[in-house]
């Protein structure tokens, strides 16, 4: 096979690429492991900042999560029972997210890849580049038996965190920076009225919570946990129950609780490598940075490296212009760890860590006491949570 873009991995980054240049009428092959019924049984956030959900539209995907989709211009941080709202239009311009689920999202990505006949290899095993300095790279993966060629002029590797791609750029060139938590988020996902039309970020001593939901019927909370704990230590009762104690007193009370429908348990991780291109590989999204999911980061870290991507895609073949290529890996670190710096601190002002020491506490404190009082403070928070220009 030949195409000119090979994008490993489809998930929201690789088919956000690949349906942007398919319609500039440059062609792309997308190389998925998994099946679409399991990418799309993954349950992922929710909240898309505004330059995400303009990069759906530019996409022509963007009408389902137009009508679906829900604008939230502000959300509540709670502090030992103390709520006060963040208002993100206030402060950031103008601004707002969509609430839309990115497993819904990610469905309308493939829907128009297929509208468009976009080609899309689900179950493609062992996927590896190769040559990826060389002006010949190519891709091989395997069907059953036999093994297959994709010829291509540039690799995308958007295979998320525990993808080839990465593994494929030589020890002695990537540098990798990385930050685990000592707990892990354990996330309910239940046909219940949402407590609040508006996300809840709850810090408390007993831990963190978070109310947050997908539509009126349909709501989702975590609760900070230890990383020893497993699903099977949390009965749906036992989650309840710890979920409305970090909660203000009036809102748990009207909590409305239900049986899970989904329930599972995920580590909290920052993760940058560098640098994001190695010859004529150039890695997206999870593949070269995670954060942990605090800030609402995830998929809006990726958006910048596709639209970045895709201009110099673009420049590239419609007038051989090689700039954008070559800037890509320090323009998208560059903000890529601007959102390193929001979600670590969203992270480290909410939680409850186990070894923290008293001075800890105290800033921490300091810290709440200034972003309730500070107009300033709130602009911040409203700049980086609504998403920084790119
Ligand atoms: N070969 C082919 N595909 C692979 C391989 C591989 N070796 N390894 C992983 N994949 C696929 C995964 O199955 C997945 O569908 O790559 C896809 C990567 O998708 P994501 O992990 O969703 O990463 P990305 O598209 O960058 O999305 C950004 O934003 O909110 C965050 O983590 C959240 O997934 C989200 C991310
Ligand atoms: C979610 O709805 O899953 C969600 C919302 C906001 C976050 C993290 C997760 O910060």
């Amino acid at each position: 096979m030949k195409t000119q873009v090979c994008i490993i991995g489809g998930g929201p980054s690789g088919l956000m690429l690949s349906q942007l240049l398919h319609l500039k009428g440059i062609d792309t092959v997308v190389l998925e492991r998994q099946s679409r019924e399991y990418v799309l049984s993954r349950i992922r956030a929710g909240v898309l900042e505004h330059g995400f959900a303009k990069l759906m539209r530019e996409a022509e995907c963007g009408e389902r999560m137009d009508r679906e989709g829900e604008i939230h211009e502000g959300f509540f941080v709670a502090n030992n029972g103390v709520m006060k709202r963040m208002d993100l239009h206030k402060y950031s311009g103008g601004n707002s997210v969509v609430v839309y689920g990115q497993t819904e999202l990610t469905r309308d990505l493939y829907d128009a890849r297929d509208r468009m006949q976009g080609k899309v290899i689900h179950n493609a095993e062992d996927v590896q580049p190769h040559e990826l300095t060389s002006k010949t790279p190519y891709v091989t993966y395997r069907s059953g038996d036999e093994i297959i060629r994709i010829n291509c002029d540039y690799i995308i590797g958007a295979d998320g965190f525990h993808g080839v791609s990465r593994k494929s750029i030589p020890k002695t060139v990537l540098r990798e920076y990385e930050k685990l938590y000592p707990f892990g988020w354990l996330g309910v996902l239940s046909r219940t009225k949402p407590v609040s039309p508006e996300l809840i970020y709850s810090r408390h001593d007993r831990g963190f919570a978070l109310c947050s939901l997908r539509s009126q019927v349909l709501s989702r909370y975590y609760i900070q946990v230890p990383l020893t704990d497993t699903v099977e230590d949390w009965s749906d009762e036992a989650f309840w129950d710890e979920l409305k104690r970090r909660l203000p007193e009036d809102v748990a009370a009207r909590m409305v609780t239900g049986p899970s429908i989904e329930k599972s348990i995920a580590p909290l991780r920052s993760f940058v490598a560098e640098p994001m291109r190695y010859g004529n590989l150039f890695l997206a999204g999870d593949a070269a940075h995670i954060v942990p999911p605090t800030g609402a980061r995830g998929l809006n870290s990726a958006a910048s490296d596709i639209y970045y991507l895709y201009h110099a895609m673009l420049a590239h073949y419609q007038n051989g212009d090689d700039s954008g290529l070559d800037g890509y890996s320090a323009k998208a670190l560059a903000r890529v760890w601007k959102a390193q710096r929001f979600s670590w601190w969203m992270t480290t002002l909410l939680h409850t860590f186990p070894d923290s020491i008293e001075y800890d506490k105290k800033l921490q404190q300091t810290d709440l006491e200034y972003l309730f009082s500070s107009e300033a403070a709130q602009s911040s928070l409203a700049e980086n949570y609504v998403g920084l220009p790119f």
